[in-house]
This record gives structure tokens, sequence and C-alpha cells, in this order.
């Protein structure tokens, strides 16, 4: 595998035309920061001069760039992601759709989602996202509980969420997502069950659940260092898990992959594509791409990507090439966590022979011609994947 160092010339990259094509966009604008994030974004004050509309422009030009580099594919999935796409605003959030669309064909199905926040994201916004042909919303909902809400530093009321998610719903969304975290310290079980109860009443077909991950770097893991806060207990994080998948499941949400749920016909497609193999381009500030086995990632910061791009180059920061191994561990890594399951035939002889002992540990079991995780191999699906790979 070739690592390289920023900055770079992406190399010539072969698309496998059989496989589905995705366009994912990074909006990397927040109000404030939450206080256990570590996505690549930015607050008014870290922008250094880079506003939305010098962040279309670049995101224009690397559109225009990336078409030409992989000759105009066919789009099947848009995810617009954050930070926090709602800052955009009704009229730029339709503006990126069209950018999208001058650069590359979306096929007539396409799935269009973006990701917006519950503060910044009313009818008005989700109303001419779905008249310009968007989807699919996802929003952070994380909790219902004030204090949960108050230890993770969001700052939309505890009932902004659900009154968001009804009013994607309302403007004509068939599909809204609602993300939840769990195992915050000093969560108890019966906030988390009122948070997903809520969730489940919206009407909302998909949900995703995260466990609460303190990271290295984030105002979060300052305050769990110097004892202020407990840090996220295993088995409080397992039984949570547990509460949550019961109370999805009676309501008609089946999990398909681990950390999402969703009701029939729900999934996301776009974050299915990922799992699966798939390819993307990853555009904006720190987005990862992935092309036939080329994977590339964007310098960071708005003020450099839009740099690279006055300068009309693409802003790739690094790439590599990933060898055979690093895609079968991959492959082994992402398709093990989904409900559709590892398909035996993607284990090499001495990784079906370790699938068998963790078959008899009761965390895999063997359906058809794949393996699929049990309920307690999904409380240790990391675990699970470290044995296949040996
Ligand atoms: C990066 S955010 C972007 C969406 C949007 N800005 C928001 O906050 O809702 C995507 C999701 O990742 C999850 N997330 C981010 N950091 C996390 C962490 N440290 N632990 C667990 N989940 C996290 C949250 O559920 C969040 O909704
Ligand atoms: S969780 Fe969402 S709103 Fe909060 S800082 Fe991260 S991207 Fe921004």
């Amino acid at each position: 595998m070739a690592l390289r160092a920023a900055p770079v010339e992406l190399p010539g990259i072969q698309r496998r035309p059989e496989q589905a094509f995705g366009v994912y966009v990074h909006v990397p604008f927040c109000i404030t920061r939450c206080g256990y994030c570590d996505f690549n974004t930015y607050t008014p004050a870290e922008l250094g001069g880079v506003n939305p509309d010098a962040w279309l422009d670049a995101l224009n030009t690397e559109l225009e760039l990336a078409t030409a580099r992989l000759d105009a594919p066919t789009v099947d999935t848009v995810f617009v992601g954050g930070g926090t796409p709602s800052l955009l605003g009704p009229a730029r959030i339709v503006a990126l759709l069209d950018t999208v669309r001058r650069h590359f064909p979306l096929a007539p199905d396409a799935e269009v989602t973006t990701e917006a926040n519950p503060e910044s994201a009313w009818p008005d916004f989700f109303e001419a996202a779905r008249a310009a042909g968007y989807t699919r919303v996802s929003l952070g909902m994380q909790s219902v509980s004030p204090f949960v809400l108050g230890v993770l530093d969001r700052i939309h009321t505890p009932n902004r969420s659900a009154s968001a998610a009804r009013e994607a719903l309302a403007a004509g969304f068939d599909h809204v997502s609602l993300d939840l975290i769990y195992g915050t310290p000093g969560e108890t079980d019966d906030e988390l069950l009122c948070s997903v109860d809520t969730a489940i009443a919206t009407g909302v077909d998909h949900v995703s659940a995260y466990a609460l991950v303190v990271e290295e770097g984030t105002a979060l893991a300052r305050r769990v260092r110097s004892g202020e806060l407990a840090a996220p207990d295993d088995d409080v994080l397992a039984h949570r898990y547990e509460l949550l998948d019961e109370r999805l499941s009676a309501a008609g949400f089946d999990w398909y992959e681990v950390s999402n749920w969703s009701r029939p016909g729900g999934e996301c497609r776009h974050n299915l594509g990922y799992w699966n193999g798939g390819q993307w381009w990853g555009a904006g500030p720190g987005a990862h791409g992935h092309v036939g086995a080329t994977r590339w990632w964007n310098v960071k910061h708005p003020n450099a990507y839009a740099e690279a791009l006055q300068g009309s180059a693409l802003p790739v920061a690094g790439f590599e090439q990933l060898d055979v191994e690093a895609l079968h561990t991959e492959d082994v890594l992402l398709k093990t966590r989904m409900r559709q399951g590892l398909p035996l035939e993607v284990l090499n002889a001495a990784e079906r022979e370790r699938a068998k002992t963790v078959v008899a540990d009761g965390l895999l079991i063997a359906e058809d011609d794949r393996l699929v995780l049990t309920p307690r191999g999904r409380l240790l699906a990391d675990a699970v994947v470290r044995t296949l790979l040996g």
C-alpha cells in the first residue's frame, strides 16, 4: 500500500462501471462545536474568511474537475453531510444540489440525503430541499433529555428534534432519519428509552444509534480526564444497546447494520454503498473518496480547500492504492457489521476455520452461505472482526 503526504496529484482512477456510484459533499460549518465531536467542522471564528458562498464556488470547481476525471458517471446516491448542512439555508441547499447536477447526471431514482440540525432546519428548509429533489433527511436528535443534551453541549431544545422530524415528513419526505447517542455519562435507562420512544412516535422510517465515543482532543475528553465526567461504561453501553434494539424492533424497525435500524424500505442506500465496497467521490474540505482501488482525502481546512481550487487543482491531501489484502480487510470489517451478513466466499481457509470458533461461541450464526452476527455478537462486533482476521 502506497501512502503519500499532501499536497499531491491524484493518480489515474479506474472506476468500476458495474458498481453503484455516489457523491458525498462535506459542509464544514457549525454554529458551535458539540463537546464530543471531532468531525472536520468549523465555527465562524475558526473559518478565517471562507464563507458559505466561497465554499459553494470551490465545490463547483471540485465537481467540475471530478466529473472530467471520471467521465461523468451516473450518480445513484448523493449524501450532503457535515458539519451542519442546514446552516446553508434553503437557497444554498438548493444551489448545492444544482451544482452536483450541473456536473453529474443523477439516476432517475437517485437517493439524495441531506443532514440537518434541529435548531437550523425549519419548514422552509425542508420544503425547499424536497422541491429541489432531495429525497431523504437525517436529523441529529441525540437525546430528548435536557440533562443529556446539556452534557453533550447541544444547543437545541429537547422538543425541537421531534418537531423538525415531523416538519420534514409534512414537507413530503418519505425518508427521514434521527441520530441518537447513548451512554452519555449520567444518562439513565429511562432517559434513553424516552428518546427512542419519541423518535419512533414521530413516524420516521430510520434511526441511527451510536455509543458515545470519547474522542481525543475534544472538550468531552478533557472533562473525562479531569474526573468531572465518568467515561462511558462498557456494560452500561451494552445494556443500553439491548434496550434500544428491543424497543425499535417492537416498533417495526429492523437492524440492517449494527448502528442502524429502518422500517422496510427505509435503509440508507448511500451508506449501504459504503459498507458494500461501493465507490464514491468525496467533495468538500476533508472529504474522503473511494473509486476503484484508489482512496483519497482532501485538505481539511476550508481555506486551504478554496485556495487549491482557485488554482484549478484538486484539493487532495493524500491517497492510497488499496492492495488486495487491504480491500479484503475492509470487506470483512464492513460486511460483518451488516444484517445481510458476511458471504462465506469472502473468507480464506484460515478465516473460515477461525469463524467456526466464533460460531461455537455464539457470536455468529450461519444463514445459508453467510455469517450473521447474533444479538450478543452485535455487542462485540469489533472483537468478532479481529478474531476472523487473525
Ligand atoms: C458529525 S454529525 C453531523 C450531523 C449534525 N451536525 C448533527 O450534529 O446532528 C453525525 C452524527 O454522528 C454522531 N456522532 C458524532 N460524534 C460522535 C461521538 N463522539 N460519539 C458518538 N456519536 C457521535 C452523532 O449522532 C451525529 O448526529
Ligand atoms: S455533532 Fe454535529 S453540530 Fe455538533 S459539532 Fe459535530 S457536526 Fe457540528
